[in-house]
Protein backbone atom coordinates (compact mmCIF):
# COMPACT_ATOMS: atom_id res chain seq x y z
CA UNK A 1 0.00 0.00 0.00
CA UNK A 2 1.47 3.31 -0.98
CA UNK A 3 2.45 5.27 1.69
CA UNK A 4 -0.25 8.23 3.06
CA UNK A 5 -3.29 6.12 2.30
CA UNK A 6 -6.11 4.47 4.50
CA UNK A 7 -4.43 5.66 8.03
CA UNK A 8 -7.34 6.38 9.18
CA UNK A 9 -7.62 3.76 12.39
CA UNK A 10 -8.43 0.54 11.15
CA UNK A 11 -11.82 -1.33 12.28
CA UNK A 12 -12.04 0.14 15.43
CA UNK A 13 -15.88 0.83 15.14
CA UNK A 14 -18.07 1.09 12.07
CA UNK A 15 -17.52 4.81 12.29
CA UNK A 16 -14.01 4.16 11.26
CA UNK A 17 -14.60 1.61 8.72
CA UNK A 18 -16.90 4.50 7.21
CA UNK A 19 -14.48 7.08 7.67
CA UNK A 20 -11.94 5.25 5.93
CA UNK A 21 -14.39 4.51 2.73
CA UNK A 22 -15.33 8.17 2.32
CA UNK A 23 -11.52 8.36 2.53
CA UNK A 24 -10.62 6.33 -0.11
CA UNK A 25 -13.65 7.71 -2.21
CA UNK A 26 -12.56 11.05 -1.97
CA UNK A 27 -9.49 10.54 -4.92
CA UNK A 28 -12.33 10.08 -7.74
CA UNK A 29 -11.22 12.40 -9.74
CA UNK A 30 -14.39 13.18 -11.37
CA UNK A 31 -15.88 16.01 -9.38
CA UNK A 32 -19.69 14.74 -10.01
CA UNK A 33 -18.68 10.86 -10.13
CA UNK A 34 -17.19 11.97 -6.15
CA UNK A 35 -20.54 13.66 -5.13
CA UNK A 36 -22.61 11.32 -5.94
CA UNK A 37 -20.16 8.30 -4.50
CA UNK A 38 -19.44 10.01 -1.16
CA UNK A 39 -23.01 10.65 -1.09
CA UNK A 40 -24.06 6.85 -1.70
CA UNK A 41 -21.51 5.70 0.57
CA UNK A 42 -22.49 8.12 3.77
CA UNK A 43 -26.38 6.94 2.90
CA UNK A 44 -25.58 3.02 2.47
CA UNK A 45 -23.84 3.49 5.59
CA UNK A 46 -25.86 5.03 7.88
CA UNK A 47 -29.01 3.14 6.83
CA UNK A 48 -27.19 -0.03 7.70
CA UNK A 49 -26.06 1.27 11.37
CA UNK A 50 -29.78 2.80 11.77
CA UNK A 51 -31.64 -0.54 11.13
CA UNK A 52 -28.72 -2.78 12.38
CA UNK A 53 -28.48 -4.77 9.73
CA UNK A 54 -28.16 -8.48 10.46
CA UNK A 55 -25.69 -10.66 8.04
CA UNK A 56 -28.83 -12.65 7.21
CA UNK A 57 -30.74 -9.55 5.92
CA UNK A 58 -27.77 -8.19 3.94
CA UNK A 59 -27.47 -11.84 2.58
CA UNK A 60 -31.07 -11.80 1.83
CA UNK A 61 -30.54 -8.23 0.01
CA UNK A 62 -28.15 -9.72 -2.27
CA UNK A 63 -30.16 -12.65 -2.97
CA UNK A 64 -32.97 -10.21 -3.88
CA UNK A 65 -30.61 -8.18 -6.44
CA UNK A 66 -29.91 -11.61 -7.95
CA UNK A 67 -32.93 -12.29 -8.88
CA UNK A 68 -33.66 -9.18 -10.02
CA UNK A 69 -30.84 -9.38 -12.55
CA UNK A 70 -32.03 -12.89 -13.52
CA UNK A 71 -35.69 -11.75 -14.51
CA UNK A 72 -34.22 -9.09 -16.79
CA UNK A 73 -34.59 -9.60 -20.47
CA UNK A 74 -35.61 -7.71 -23.44
CA UNK A 75 -39.31 -7.79 -22.21
CA UNK A 76 -38.62 -7.03 -18.33
CA UNK A 77 -36.99 -4.92 -16.41
CA UNK A 78 -37.16 -5.13 -12.75
CA UNK A 79 -34.63 -2.74 -11.74
CA UNK A 80 -36.74 -0.12 -13.06
CA UNK A 81 -39.84 -1.54 -11.30
CA UNK A 82 -38.38 -1.17 -7.68
CA UNK A 83 -37.00 2.25 -8.92
CA UNK A 84 -40.37 2.83 -9.46
CA UNK A 85 -42.01 1.29 -6.57
CA UNK A 86 -39.42 2.78 -4.26
CA UNK A 87 -40.56 6.32 -5.60
CA UNK A 88 -37.01 7.25 -6.56
CA UNK A 89 -37.97 7.39 -10.65
CA UNK A 90 -40.50 9.95 -9.38
CA UNK A 91 -37.80 11.97 -7.47
CA UNK A 92 -35.24 11.78 -10.29
CA UNK A 93 -38.60 12.89 -12.31
CA UNK A 94 -39.25 15.86 -10.71
CA UNK A 95 -35.55 17.03 -10.31
CA UNK A 96 -35.07 16.68 -13.72
CA UNK A 97 -38.12 18.44 -14.87
CA UNK A 98 -39.47 21.08 -12.74
CA UNK A 99 -42.18 23.23 -14.78
CA UNK A 100 -43.85 26.64 -14.51
CA UNK A 101 -47.28 27.17 -13.60
CA UNK A 102 -49.21 26.03 -16.45
CA UNK A 103 -46.95 23.23 -18.12
CA UNK A 104 -48.16 19.57 -18.19
CA UNK A 105 -46.23 18.26 -15.31
CA UNK A 106 -44.36 15.22 -15.90
CA UNK A 107 -44.78 11.67 -14.68
CA UNK A 108 -42.62 8.33 -14.96
CA UNK A 109 -41.71 6.79 -18.04
CA UNK A 110 -42.19 3.42 -17.04
CA UNK A 111 -40.63 -0.09 -18.88
CA UNK A 112 -43.20 -0.20 -21.40
CA UNK A 113 -42.16 2.39 -24.29
CA UNK A 114 -40.74 1.05 -28.04
CA UNK A 115 -39.26 2.43 -29.83
CA UNK A 116 -40.58 2.27 -33.95
CA UNK A 117 -44.45 3.35 -33.52
CA UNK A 118 -46.12 4.04 -36.14
CA UNK A 119 -47.00 7.50 -37.55
CA UNK A 120 -50.76 7.47 -37.66
CA UNK A 121 -53.11 10.33 -39.21
CA UNK A 122 -55.33 11.82 -36.80
CA UNK A 123 -58.05 9.38 -35.74
CA UNK A 124 -56.07 6.74 -36.15
CA UNK A 125 -56.50 3.74 -34.24
CA UNK A 126 -53.46 2.55 -32.29
CA UNK A 127 -56.13 -0.71 -30.54
CA UNK A 128 -56.56 -2.14 -33.84
CA UNK A 129 -56.30 -5.92 -32.36
CA UNK A 130 -58.43 -4.98 -29.51
CA UNK A 131 -61.64 -6.53 -29.94
CA UNK A 132 -62.65 -6.28 -26.13
CA UNK A 133 -61.94 -2.76 -25.19
CA UNK A 134 -64.34 0.61 -25.39
CA UNK A 135 -63.91 2.67 -28.38
CA UNK A 136 -62.37 5.55 -26.85
CA UNK A 137 -61.32 8.98 -28.40
CA UNK A 138 -58.69 11.29 -27.34
CA UNK A 139 -58.03 14.38 -28.75
CA UNK A 140 -57.01 18.25 -27.42
CA UNK A 141 -54.78 20.62 -28.03
CA UNK A 142 -50.74 21.45 -27.84
CA UNK A 143 -50.49 25.02 -26.77
CA UNK A 144 -47.24 26.97 -25.36
CA UNK A 145 -47.62 28.59 -22.27
CA UNK A 146 -49.53 31.77 -23.54
CA UNK A 147 -51.97 29.24 -24.53
CA UNK A 148 -50.65 29.85 -28.74
CA UNK A 149 -51.38 26.09 -30.95
CA UNK A 150 -48.38 24.76 -31.38
CA UNK A 151 -48.41 22.82 -35.34
CA UNK A 152 -46.78 19.61 -36.18
CA UNK A 153 -45.82 18.51 -32.41
CA UNK A 154 -45.51 14.61 -32.14
CA UNK A 155 -47.23 12.78 -29.83
CA UNK A 156 -45.65 9.50 -29.37
CA UNK A 157 -48.62 7.34 -27.30
CA UNK A 158 -48.55 3.58 -26.13
CA UNK A 159 -51.09 2.20 -23.99
CA UNK A 160 -51.67 -1.94 -22.02
CA UNK A 161 -54.51 -3.44 -23.66
CA UNK A 162 -57.91 -3.96 -22.68
CA UNK A 163 -56.51 -7.30 -21.44
CA UNK A 164 -53.88 -5.18 -18.95
CA UNK A 165 -50.86 -6.25 -21.04
CA UNK A 166 -48.89 -4.55 -22.92
CA UNK A 167 -47.93 -5.65 -26.55
CA UNK A 168 -44.99 -6.90 -24.97
CA UNK A 169 -46.26 -9.21 -22.51
CA UNK A 170 -48.70 -10.95 -24.70
CA UNK A 171 -48.75 -13.33 -27.56
CA UNK A 172 -47.26 -11.96 -30.29
CA UNK A 173 -44.35 -9.40 -28.26
CA UNK A 174 -42.80 -8.86 -31.35
CA UNK A 175 -46.08 -6.92 -32.87
CA UNK A 176 -46.46 -3.31 -31.98
CA UNK A 177 -49.98 -2.90 -30.55
CA UNK A 178 -51.21 -0.04 -28.75
CA UNK A 179 -48.75 2.55 -30.17
CA UNK A 180 -48.53 4.78 -32.22
CA UNK A 181 -47.28 9.01 -33.48
CA UNK A 182 -49.62 11.30 -33.88
CA UNK A 183 -48.50 14.89 -35.40
CA UNK A 184 -50.83 18.34 -34.58
CA UNK A 185 -52.38 20.30 -37.09
CA UNK A 186 -51.66 23.56 -37.99
CA UNK A 187 -54.32 24.72 -34.43
CA UNK A 188 -52.43 22.28 -32.49
CA UNK A 189 -54.70 19.87 -32.52
CA UNK A 190 -54.96 16.12 -32.33
CA UNK A 191 -56.91 13.19 -32.59
CA UNK A 192 -56.35 9.41 -31.76
CA UNK A 193 -58.49 6.22 -31.30
CA UNK A 194 -57.94 4.02 -28.52
CA UNK A 195 -60.20 1.93 -26.06
CA UNK A 196 -60.70 2.79 -22.75
CA UNK A 197 -57.43 2.48 -20.59
CA UNK A 198 -57.92 0.25 -17.85
CA UNK A 199 -56.02 -0.18 -14.31
CA UNK A 200 -53.62 -3.10 -14.54
CA UNK A 201 -51.15 -4.65 -11.90
CA UNK A 202 -47.36 -4.18 -12.75
CA UNK A 203 -45.11 -7.13 -13.58
CA UNK A 204 -45.24 -9.11 -9.87
CA UNK A 205 -43.91 -12.80 -10.18
CA UNK A 206 -40.77 -11.44 -9.49
CA UNK A 207 -38.77 -9.91 -6.33
CA UNK A 208 -40.57 -6.54 -6.79
CA UNK A 209 -43.78 -8.29 -6.02
CA UNK A 210 -42.61 -9.93 -3.74
CA UNK A 211 -41.40 -6.73 -1.99
CA UNK A 212 -44.71 -5.71 -2.35
CA UNK A 213 -46.52 -8.33 -0.60
CA UNK A 214 -44.50 -8.28 2.23
CA UNK A 215 -44.86 -5.15 2.45
CA UNK A 216 -48.68 -5.23 2.15
CA UNK A 217 -49.09 -3.29 -0.83
CA UNK A 218 -50.20 -4.21 -4.22
CA UNK A 219 -48.64 -3.63 -7.50
CA UNK A 220 -51.51 -2.23 -9.18
CA UNK A 221 -51.61 1.24 -11.56
CA UNK A 222 -54.72 2.98 -12.26
CA UNK A 223 -55.79 3.42 -15.76
CA UNK A 224 -53.83 5.74 -17.57
CA UNK A 225 -52.32 6.83 -21.28
CA UNK A 226 -48.86 7.34 -21.59
CA UNK A 227 -47.80 10.35 -24.00
CA UNK A 228 -43.98 11.66 -24.91
CA UNK A 229 -44.88 14.90 -26.68
CA UNK A 230 -42.26 16.63 -28.87
CA UNK A 231 -41.88 19.94 -31.02
CA UNK A 232 -39.08 21.59 -32.09
CA UNK A 233 -38.33 25.12 -29.90
CA UNK A 234 -40.16 23.59 -26.74
CA UNK A 235 -39.25 20.67 -24.07
CA UNK A 236 -40.49 17.52 -24.66
CA UNK A 237 -42.76 16.20 -21.70
CA UNK A 238 -42.96 12.95 -20.52
CA UNK A 239 -46.60 12.06 -18.94
CA UNK A 240 -49.75 10.24 -18.32
CA UNK A 241 -53.23 10.92 -18.38
CA UNK A 242 -55.26 9.28 -15.54
CA UNK A 243 -59.01 8.44 -15.52
CA UNK A 244 -60.75 10.12 -12.96
CA UNK A 245 -63.07 7.30 -11.73
CA UNK A 246 -60.10 4.91 -11.29
CA UNK A 247 -60.21 3.51 -7.85
CA UNK A 248 -55.93 3.15 -7.77
CA UNK A 249 -55.20 7.12 -8.14
CA UNK A 250 -54.55 7.08 -4.41
CA UNK A 251 -52.68 4.10 -4.66
CA UNK A 252 -51.11 4.02 -7.55
CA UNK A 253 -48.02 1.22 -7.67
CA UNK A 254 -45.40 3.67 -9.08
CA UNK A 255 -46.35 7.09 -7.27
CA UNK A 256 -47.02 8.94 -10.37
CA UNK A 257 -50.30 10.06 -10.23
CA UNK A 258 -50.76 14.09 -10.47
CA UNK A 259 -53.72 15.70 -9.99
CA UNK A 260 -53.53 17.42 -13.22
CA UNK A 261 -52.81 14.61 -15.31
CA UNK A 262 -56.07 13.34 -14.20
CA UNK A 263 -58.77 13.59 -17.17
CA UNK A 264 -62.91 12.38 -17.48
CA UNK A 265 -63.49 9.66 -20.17
CA UNK A 266 -66.84 10.67 -20.81
CA UNK A 267 -69.40 7.45 -21.96
CA UNK A 268 -71.47 7.93 -24.67
CA UNK A 269 -74.09 5.42 -25.31
CA UNK A 270 -74.33 5.87 -29.23
CA UNK A 271 -71.49 7.46 -31.48
CA UNK A 272 -70.69 10.77 -31.35
CA UNK A 273 -70.12 13.00 -34.86
CA UNK A 274 -66.34 12.45 -34.86
CA UNK A 275 -66.83 9.05 -33.80
CA UNK A 276 -69.27 7.94 -36.09
CA UNK A 277 -67.28 9.64 -38.93
CA UNK A 278 -64.58 6.94 -37.81
CA UNK A 279 -66.78 4.07 -38.39
CA UNK A 280 -67.88 3.86 -34.54
CA UNK A 281 -71.20 2.37 -34.14
CA UNK A 282 -71.80 1.62 -30.76
CA UNK A 283 -70.99 3.24 -27.49
CA UNK A 284 -68.39 5.23 -27.36
CA UNK A 285 -65.42 7.19 -24.73
CA UNK A 286 -64.07 10.01 -24.97
CA UNK A 287 -61.57 12.06 -23.58
CA UNK A 288 -59.76 15.92 -24.00
CA UNK A 289 -56.74 16.83 -22.79
CA UNK A 290 -54.42 19.77 -23.72
CA UNK A 291 -50.72 19.53 -23.07
CA UNK A 292 -48.64 22.46 -22.49
CA UNK A 293 -44.78 22.94 -23.12
CA UNK A 294 -42.56 25.14 -22.51
CA UNK A 295 -39.45 26.59 -24.62
CA UNK A 296 -36.37 24.89 -24.90
CA UNK A 297 -34.43 25.39 -22.18
CA UNK A 298 -37.11 26.61 -19.63
CA UNK A 299 -36.62 23.92 -17.60
CA UNK A 300 -33.90 21.51 -16.14
CA UNK A 301 -34.72 18.87 -18.72
CA UNK A 302 -33.53 15.43 -19.12
CA UNK A 303 -33.63 14.75 -22.40
CA UNK A 304 -36.34 12.24 -23.37
CA UNK A 305 -35.42 10.90 -26.43
CA UNK A 306 -32.22 9.99 -24.50
CA UNK A 307 -34.45 7.99 -22.21
CA UNK A 308 -36.57 5.87 -25.08
CA UNK A 309 -32.62 5.27 -25.97
CA UNK A 310 -30.99 4.14 -22.89
CA UNK A 311 -34.52 1.70 -22.26
CA UNK A 312 -33.80 0.45 -25.71
CA UNK A 313 -30.23 -0.33 -24.86
CA UNK A 314 -31.06 -2.23 -22.31
CA UNK A 315 -32.55 -4.83 -24.14
CA UNK A 316 -36.59 -3.12 -24.50
CA UNK A 317 -37.86 -3.84 -27.72
C1 LIG B 1 -46.36 1.75 -16.92
O1 LIG B 1 -47.23 2.53 -16.71
O2 LIG B 1 -46.29 1.28 -18.03
C2 LIG B 1 -45.45 1.33 -15.82
C3 LIG B 1 -44.80 2.30 -15.10
C4 LIG B 1 -43.95 1.91 -14.06
C5 LIG B 1 -43.80 0.58 -13.78
C6 LIG B 1 -44.47 -0.39 -14.50
C7 LIG B 1 -45.33 0.00 -15.53
FE1 LIG C 1 -48.55 2.06 -18.30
Amino acid sequence: MPDGQDHIARGTSEDDITAAVLARFSATPDERLREIMLGLIKHLHAFVKEVQLTEAEWFQAIEILTEAGKMCSDKRQEFILFSDTLGVSMVVDLLGHRKPEGATESTVFGPFHRLGAPQMPPGGNIAHRDATGIPTLVSGRVLDLEGKPIANAELDVWQAQSNGLYDSQDNHPDQLHMRGKFRTDSEGRYLLRSVLPVHYPIPSDGPVGAMLKATGGHPWRPAHIHFVVTADGYDAVTTHIFDRTDPYLESDAVFAVKDSLICDFIRHETPTLEAAKLGITGPVCTAEFDFVLTPSGATAQANVHDAQRRLAALGAR
